[in-house]
This record gives structure tokens, sequence and C-alpha cells, in this order.
């Protein structure tokens, strides 16, 4: 539509003062979590969270399901067990995904807070195990940036909401991306309003890039790789069901995909990689993601 819709809406995003903060509990986390393994203070972290019943409750349903792997066999019931049974970096995992709970909208303006929910939260679990599977060194870092690649989107409803109303209902009747829906009807994708947040929330240059450039890849150059895991996760998520509560026309053959091309010309594992048993794989992870969002959205 109008470029004084897009400007007007960045200009909300850059000068109201009463858009949410982030929580408190969010920003520690990751901070922390961009600390070296054997500098974290893991009193410090199960205070942090467990001062905040609602977030510890959250937690502890997801600790206690199949989606983080726990070997536990009797439910853990306090966030010290938690850390005994899936270790610090799962349980920092497991917070920061229930810390961005607080920043949903209660109601829905076209997307269902819990369908984006499962949507972050798949997009993490899948980035941090195609990272791992393809050699990335740093698979904690690719969970984070795929659990926040859409954070522009809550920028987008905190501030139009009706305008991004606008939006879902042209991609799902047209069935096509939602940055694309975005920029026929704003002017502008979440891509650029979730910059303004990541500058304002003074998130990391390469969490930064990934929010920017997860649906072209190719502009963030310095951090591309990270980003093209993303946007591959991003897809695979799209495709197999856990989007954004439609379906999209996309025939994807990825390995026409920018960021699988980049991908593959820096990791070699990936050259021969089974895309297809991947993708495969990945459904039993996003059932399970569906399980824990319905179940955690149960009870809110
Ligand atoms: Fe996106
Ligand atoms: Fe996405």
């Amino acid at each position: 539509m109008s470029v004084a819709t897009a400007s007007h809406i960045l200009e909300k995003l850059e000068f109201t003062r009463d858009l949410p903060t982030v929580p408190v509990v969010l920003m520690r986390l990751l901070r922390y979590m961009e600390k070296p393994l054997d500098q974290v203070d893991v009193a410090q972290i199960v205070n942090l969270i467990s001062q905040d019943k609602s977030l510890a409750g959250h937690c502890l349903q997801v600790a206690n399901s199949p989606l983080f792997g726990s070997s536990h066999e009797d439910e853990v019931v306090s966030i010290q067990a938690s850390v005994m049974a899936v270790g610090v970096t799962r349980i920092q995992q497991i917070a920061v995904s229930c810390s961005l709970l607080r920043l949903m909208p209660t109601i829905s303006f076209g997307l269902n807070p819990a369908v984006f929910w499962a949507h972050s939260l798949g997009c993490a679990l899948v980035s941090r195990e195609f990272a791992t599977r393809i050699g990335y060194p740093d698979p904690a870092k690719a969970y984070v940036a795929g659990l926040l690649h859409d954070i522009g989107i809550v920028a987008l409803l905190w501030v139009a909401p009706h305008d991004f109303r606008r939006c879902f209902e042209e991609a799902s009747r047209h069935r096509i991306p939602l940055h694309e829906a975005e920029q026929r009807v704003l002017g502008i994708t979440h891509c650029e309003s979730g910059k303004i947040i990541a500058q304002n929330w003074h998130l990391s240059q390469e969490l930064t890039d990934v929010i920017v450039g997860h649906h072209s890849p190719a502009i963030a150059p310095s951090s591309s790789v990270l980003t093209s895991i993303i946007s591959v996760s991003d897809l695979l998520c799209r495709i197999g069901g856990l989007g954004y509560g439609y379906s999209e026309d996309k025939q994807t053959d990825f390995t026409e995909e920018p960021a699988f091309a980049i991908l593959a010309a820096k990791y070699r594992a990936l050259r021969p990689f089974d895309l297809a048993r991947f993708t495969f794989e990945t459904e039993g992870l996003l059932e399970e993601v569906r399980a824990v969002v319905s179940q955690v959205y149960g009870a809110h």
C-alpha cells in the first residue's frame, strides 16, 4: 500500500515509549548464553528462572516433555532438578523460549499467538539440529537465532495490529509467504520492524543480521552462514505445517534456495546431505512441538 503507512509504522517503532520492554529475564538469559559454558553460574540461572513462578511453571512443562530429550523417568518438579535432568544449556534454551511468551499479545490479530510461538520454537529446534548435522560450531546460537528470527512480527503486532491483520489476511487468501504480503500491504516487512527491535534491545550483530536477512540471506554477508541456517529451517517448518497457521503455495526445491547454496559452499557435510531424510526426521520433532505448545497454552 502506501509508503506513508510504512514510514508511520517504522516511526512508531522507533519513538513510541509504551512498547513492551524486553522482559528482564529474557535479556539476562541472552547475556548468560553468550558466555562460555565453564563461566556459567548455574545457581544464578536457577534463581533467575525460579523467581518468576509463571516462567518456572512453563519451563517445567517443556522440560518434562519429550521435546528436550530428557532421559529422566520421573517428572522433574523444580528448576534445580530440571538442570540435573537435562543440563544447564537446555534449561537456558527452554527458559528463553518461554520468556518469548510474555511478548505475545493475548488476543489474535489473524495470527494465533500459540501458532506463532510454535513456529518460533519449532524453528529454534530445527535450526539447532540442522546446525549440528552440518557441523556449524555453535548450535546453541542457532537455537536462539531460530527462536527470535521473526521478532519483527511481534513488533508489528504491538504498533500496528490492525494493519498486521490485513497482511495476514492477504497472505492466507493468496497462500503467499507472510513477508511478501507485508511488503504488498504495508510496504515494509517484519525484517525491517525486527531490525528496530533488535537495535533497541542491543542484540548482537549476528542475531540482528538473522532477524533482518532470514528471507534474503545473501544481504548479510558477515553472518550469512547463521542466517542461511535459520532461513532453511524456517522454510522446513513452514513446509512441515508449522508455519503461521495457513498453507503456502510453495513448491520448494531447497537446492535452488540461495541459503542452501551459501551453506553448501561452506560445509562439505551439506553436499551429500539428504535433505529429504532430514525433512522426514523433522516431522516427528514438529509433532512434539505441537504437543508441548498445546499443553503450555492449554494451561495459560
Ligand atoms: Fe520471517
Ligand atoms: Fe519464520
